[in-house]
């Protein structure tokens, strides 16, 4: 983490009161309300919190029908639940003015990342009442967490979390907490190495979309099928797709639209000979287009851990195209893809190529897309190539949109840790400043033939070199 960002959280723990602290971040009813969003088996349970304070929390978990077992006493498991909460919260009310990941809205470079490391809970007796799970981390402790956390240190803290119900003591648990700001977690340039917490957030968003492939669409011009969809996206995908599928209605068929449309332009590249998956993700369309087109190289580019993923996954489903995929490990960020590619003794950039660049620009800044764009745009040698790119429209981007199931799935891809943050509004004026001109641009609303305004607030660009 560079130092400004530290200073800045450090700031932040100063200017910030506990007062405000409370009201604005971890007052009981605003954690309560989202860890149930986050957490859906806490508000199924109706566990909640009662009581903060710095270094304090103070949960219930009521005995009632989802939470007990067949003696009408609490299940362990759900003790254990209760206890890791707790826990956090007392916690998360240390790192004062830090919202956390996948609770709070935040981007990563202001935010907390919590997780339990461990947790030894003793049972002592069948907890037959409402179920208050108390912690409190005492001074010392507390200042040392404090000051490992504001100085950039990882901090692993041991805490306690004692329950009690009809007021006898009913379990002990004793649990280990990491906790580091979150930007810690994202590879430094040129790392080959990711934490696990960063190449699960990488793998739960490229899943997620496969698992919009998955689904079906309603609208008659969508004949798209992904028929391994659901093996690729497996059941973390699927649960992810229909969570966010859920707050935003318009989302399989818009996933749809542009997995057809890359197919109806590839489809209609007559000589195409190479193609390139820029953050291929799990869009496993290669192996599928590999079998058809013998004389087609597929260069498939991603961060190592997803690389690793793709690999995995191209292990499960049948194929015999092996030799005509080339899996290439590249940081848009740090490595200098121009290079990688022309070093590559497959890749000609003479040949005509199609370039991929599909649900990525929108986690970019617009320097990194430009820079993108560049490196393409010098890539493509042959007057036939060219680029497929998708991108959201700057309201989305910017989060000004008015629309409420738009704003819920951006809140939901934020708590995916994948934030929105670049837009364009007319794609043909962004491409053409980087020299890719001839450029057709598709709103997925007419592609679709909807009215719906949302659908038309993504589009697709096919772009040339001048
Ligand atoms: C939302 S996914 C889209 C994947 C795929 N194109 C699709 O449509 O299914 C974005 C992809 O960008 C990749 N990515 C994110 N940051 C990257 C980086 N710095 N360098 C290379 N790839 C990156 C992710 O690993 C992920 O596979």
């Amino acid at each position: 983490m560079s130092t400004e960002t530290l200073q800045h959280q450090d700031q932040n723990q100063h200017r910030v009161t506990w007062t405000e602290d409370y009201q604005q971040r971890v007052n009981p009813e605003l954690m309560t309300r989202l860890l149930r969003t986050a957490i859906p088996v806490l508000e199924s349970s109706d566990w909640r919190i009662e009581e903060v304070d710095e270094g304090y929390c103070q949960s219930i978990l009521p005995l009632n029908s989802p939470t007990t077992n067949q003696h009408g006493t609490h299940q362990a498991a759900l003790i254990s639940l209760s206890a890791d909460y707790t826990g956090g919260l007392a916690l998360a009310t240390l790192l004062r003015g830090i919202p956390l990941a996948g609770v709070h809205r935040c981007d990563a470079d202001e935010s907390a990342s919590l997780w339990l490391a461990g947790m030894n809970v003793k049972y002592r007796s069948p907890s037959s009442g409402h179920l208050i799970g108390v912690c409190r981390i005492d001074a010392k402790t507390a200042e040392s967490i404090q000051s490992r956390y504001f100085s950039g240190n990882r901090v692993l803290a041991t805490l306690e979390v004692n329950f009690y119900s009809n007021g006898d003591l009913v379990a002990v648990a004793e649990m280990k907490y990491f906790a580091q700001p979150t930007m810690q977690l994202t590879p430094t340039p040129g790392s080959k190495t990711h934490s696990a917490l960063f190449s699960h957030k990488l793998k739960a968003s490229a899943r997620m979309i496969a698992g919009l492939r998955g689904r079906t669409s309603q609208n008659s011009r969508i004949t798209v099928r992904s028929a391994e969809s659901d093996l690729i996206a497996g059941p973390h995908g699927q649960l992810l797709a229909n969570r966010l599928q859920s707050v935003l209605p318009q989302l399989t068929d818009m996933v749809l639209a542009r997995t057809q449309h890359i197919d109806e332009t590839l489809d209609g590249f007559v000589g195409v000979r190479q193609v390139v998956m820029l953050g291929a993700g799990l869009d496993m369309r290669s192996l599928k287009h590999a079998a058809v087109r013998p004389d087609v190289t597929f260069f498939e580019i991603d961060l190592p851990s997803m690389i690793a993923e793709r690999k995995r996954v191209a292990a499960v489903l049948q194929h015999e195209c092996e030799d005509r995929r080339v899996l290439l490990e590249a940081d848009f960020r740090s490595d200098d893809l121009q290079e990688l590619l022309n070093s590559h003794p497959r890749f000609d950039p003479e040949l005509p190529t199609m370039f991929i660049y599909e649900g990525c620009s929108m986690y970019f800044s617009e320097q990194e897309n430009r820079q993108m764009m560049d490196v393409v745009r010098k890539l493509m040698q042959n007057p036939m190539s060219c680029l497929w790119v998708d991108f959201v429209s700057l309201d989305v981007a910017s989060g000004k949109t008015n629309n409420r199931n738009v704003a819920a799935f951006l809140d939901g891809m934020e708590e995916l840790g994948e934030k929105f943050i670049f837009g364009v509004d007319d794609p043909g004026s962004w491409l053409t400043v980087s020299g890719l001109g001839l450029v057709e641009t598709t709103r997925c609303g007419d592609y679709l033939c909807e009215s719906d305004m949302v659908f038309n607030t993504y589009s697709f660009a096919v772009a040339k070199v001048w």
